[in-house]
């Protein structure tokens, strides 16, 4: 990837586009509006809150992220919406049980009712626990995809913006695998004339951004913009894209925990996570098909993190299993139990419980805005394709073909802030320090 020469300064309105305006979307949108108002602060978003030390310990340089690199402002953001149930921002919001109604809902309610989800490009076949009115007619899925470009041109210039992001925040669809519709784009397309089973909504949106010159961003575990065709004409197009599924709850967990084993060379010879949560959303993935695509997306973190191909003796024997149930009096409140069986000097064995009441939405509210703000930055910055300095953000970091992803939050981490510096022309941070000890 060629290093920017120059970045574009972010002026004027950033539009957000939300496929899907569900439990995550909503409370974004909230909170942006909040902070916007003085109402509550961004907690958990790196580009609003955190620092990033620029050259040596001894210069002192720290600034705000948001000092450093030319990001768009909260002010400059507009949303807009698609989602298959018509329910606006206010609705939606409430339903989702996440905002306390009368705390954070009520004083923006003007504000987010007059946010009113577009009919969504929707089939009832790839989220079986849903359905909805507010949807696309079109005679087959290369149309309703031209329908949602035509939303996204109409989107922009009715709200006056000067660019676009699309993040995914849809429901899990069912499990597709890449097959031979998603090798080129010539496929794809005639894939969608013909309405071919394995082409589904998320990759209409996903295709309709990336056309329109749109950076898309995949909150969700299901194939939609991680195979060839998609990636290339991303690429050609110097488009943005990352994905996929929010690392959230007890992945980001497991992230954090794991390395940390592996540094200690601990041995794992088991991991057993279950989950129970009441929202839409564990709705949905108490369909089998929706939960595999979770399934599959949950699993591979242990195995990328603590390589038991090159660590066999503390690694290779490693029982995982990941259970989510649906259990509606807990809402959006879902409580994740994870046993973990470590073993150290000698084989000896021992336990670690974690109990994690936690609340997916508000982890992933922060996730959103970065992921928009950094989008737009690449875009701004020329820079196309495959974003894998995000990372940072997902379960199943989407990478070069050929690449494993790099799952370890710290590795991670590191590699989102050099590529700041990076882009701003900063020297790269390698803690090797030797330099301060030099006479
Ligand atoms: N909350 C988290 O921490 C978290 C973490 C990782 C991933 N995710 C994923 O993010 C997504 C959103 O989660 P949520 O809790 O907001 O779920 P939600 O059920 O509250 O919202 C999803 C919304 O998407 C809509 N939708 C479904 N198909 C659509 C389509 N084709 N076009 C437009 N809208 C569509 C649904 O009607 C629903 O309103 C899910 O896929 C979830 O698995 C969430």
């Amino acid at each position: 990837m060629k290093k920017p020469s120059e970045i574009r300064p972010a002026e004027g309105k950033l539009g957000v586009l939300l496929p899907g305006f569900g439990a995550v979307a909503t409370t974004f949108v909230a909170g942006v509006e909040a902070a916007r108002r003085g109402l509550a602060r961004p907690i958990g978003s790196l580009t609003q809150m955190q620092t990033i030390r620029l050259g040596k310990r001894t210069e002192g340089r720290a600034p705000l992220i948001k000092d450093f690199v030319p990001i768009a402002q909260l002010e400059d953001l507009v949303f807009g919406a698609w989602d298959p149930i018509a329910d606006n921002g206010y609705e939606s919001a409430v339903n989702s049980g996440v905002l306390r109604k009368e705390q954070h809902l009520d004083p923006i309610k003007d504000f987010l009712s007059g946010i009113e989800p577009m009919p969504a490009a929707f089939d009832t076949k790839y989220v079986k626990k849903l359905n909805g009115p507010n949807v696309k007619k079109a005679a087959n899925k290369r149309e309703l995809a031209e329908a949602l470009r035509e939303d996204i041109r109409r989107f922009k210039k009715e709200n006056d913006c000067d660019r676009l992001v699309m993040v995914w925040c849809g429901s899990t669809e069912i499990y597709v695998r890449p097959s031979a519709v998603h090798e080129s784009l010539e496929a794809f397309e005639k894939a969608m004339e013909e309405d071919h089973p394995d082409i589904a909504p998320s990759q209409l949106y996903a295709y309709a951004a990336i056309m329109e010159g749109v950076p898309y961003a995949n909150g969700a575990p299901n194939l939609s913009a991680d195979f060839a065709a998609l990636e290339e004409l991303a690429k050609e197009r110097s488009v943005p894209l990352c994905g996929k599924d929010f690392k959230t709850g007890q992945t980001l967990m497991k992230t954090i925990l794991a390395p940390g084993f592996k540094t200690r060379m601990l041995g794992l010879s088991g991991w057993f996570s279950t989950n129970i949560l009441g929202n839409r959303d564990g709705e949905v993935l108490d369909d089998p098909e929706s939960f595999k695509t979770k399934e599959v997306s949950k699993l591979g973190v242990l195995e990328h993190i603590l390589q038991p191909d090159m660590y066999p003796e503390l690694y290779g024997d490693m029982y995982h299993k990941v259970r989510i149930n649906y259990y509606p009096p807990r809402g959006d409140n879902k409580e994740g139990w994870d046993n973990i069986d470590i073993f150290g000097w000698m084989g000896y064995g021992m336990q670690i419980k974690v109990d994690f009441l936690c609340r997916d939405s508000i982890l992933a509210a922060p996730i959103v805005l970065d992921l928009a703000l950094f989008m737009d930055l690449a875009s701004r910055a020329g820079l196309g394709g495959i974003q894998e300095w995000l990372s940072f953000y997902f379960k199943s970091p989407q990478t070069a073909p050929g690449l494993y992803p790099e799952h370890d939050i710290f590795i991670q981490h590191m590699k989102l802030k050099n590529t700041l510096r990076w882009m701003m022309g900063e020297s790269e941070i390698t803690h090797l320090g030797v330099e301060y000890y030099d006479d």
